[in-house]
This record gives C-alpha cells, structure tokens and sequence, in this order.
C-alpha cells in the first residue's frame, strides 16, 4: 500500500520532531536511525540524506552504521515477512530446502520481497532455537521442525487470508 501525501506529511514532521528532541546529537545516530525505521519501515537514500545532513555526519559513517546492524533495512519489507534459519543445526536438517521451496512458490529470492509487497524472504545465522532446527520465524511466530510444504502452505494462507478480507 502507497502511503498517502498526508500520512508521508505527519512521518516526515514526527521524525523531525525526533531529531530535535535529540538535539541533532551525531552520538544519537542509531536512535535516530531507529526512529526513522519505526517510522519509513526501512532507511531509504533519501532518509539517510537528511540524517547526515541533520547529524553533519558523513555519509560513510551513517551507511555504514546502517549497513553493519542486521535490525536495519535499506530496502522495503513485505507486509508478511518469513526467516529461515540458515545456522548449523538448521543446515544439516535441510532448511535450505525451505529456502528454495519458498523461493519457488513466491518468485522470490532470499533477502527480497514478492512483486505484491506480500512478503519478505530472509535468512538468518542461528535464532537461538537449535532444538527445534529446522526453524523459520512466519512475522512474529517461530516454526519449528519446519517442512517445506507446511511451511509454504503457512505463508500462503497467511497472504491470501487477508487478501480476502481487505
Ligand atoms: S542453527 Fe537454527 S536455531 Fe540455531
């Protein structure tokens, strides 16, 4: 979904009221950055523009603040977002193939977002559920012992569901 001029409108004005209420600090730069996904759901060019403007910091400096947290996304989410553990345990207990069956059924690629906004696909090293391997964590949910089929049959009653009731 577009946000509408007047929802852009009130997150641009709530995320400069954030700025101030750092007082501009360049050591409030993660927070800043937290603000700003909370608010854009992802840091896009345009907003880490205005953080280094607004921090008189350098581009390197808050690209690469951005870049190296994991919490941090460059690029918009899904509305639906599906992560597979891609850890040891995982791995030896084939939750590639969870991978590539959600590839498959979304026409999506690991660290991407289905052409609808959907969903998101990524991959992780290690949720700290190495019992349960394989894992995948559906929006907030963590499925453990995870198949193929069960899992993408999951996604797509979760995508579909609302489709129905929108
Ligand atoms: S390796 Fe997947 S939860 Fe630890």
């Amino acid at each position: 979904m577009t946000p509408t001029a007047a929802a852009v409108d009130k997150r641009q004005k709530m995320f400069e009221a954030a700025l101030r209420r750092h007082g501009r600090d360049r050591h409030a730069l993660i927070e800043v950055l937290h603000t700003a996904q909370e608010l854009y759901g992802y840091l896009s060019p345009q907003i880490l523009r205005q953080v280094c403007r607004e921090l008189d910091l350098p581009p390197s400096k808050v690209y690469g603040v951005a870049t190296f947290y994991h919490f941090f996304s460059l690029t918009p989410k899904g509305e639906h977002s599906c992560t597979v553990c891609l850890g040891t345990a995982c791995f030896v207990k084939r939750a590639a193939d969870l991978v590539a069956a959600v590839e498959q059924a979304f026409q999506v690629k690991a660290g991407g977002v289905t052409k609808d906004g959907r969903l998101s696909l990524s991959v992780a090293r290690c949720v700290g559920s190495c019992g349960l391997a394989p894992v995948a964590i559906v929006d907030d949910v963590t499925v453990s012992k995870a198949e193929p089929n069960t899992l993408v049959q999951m996604l797509q009653s979760l995508t579909t569901a609302e489709r129905v009731s929108t």
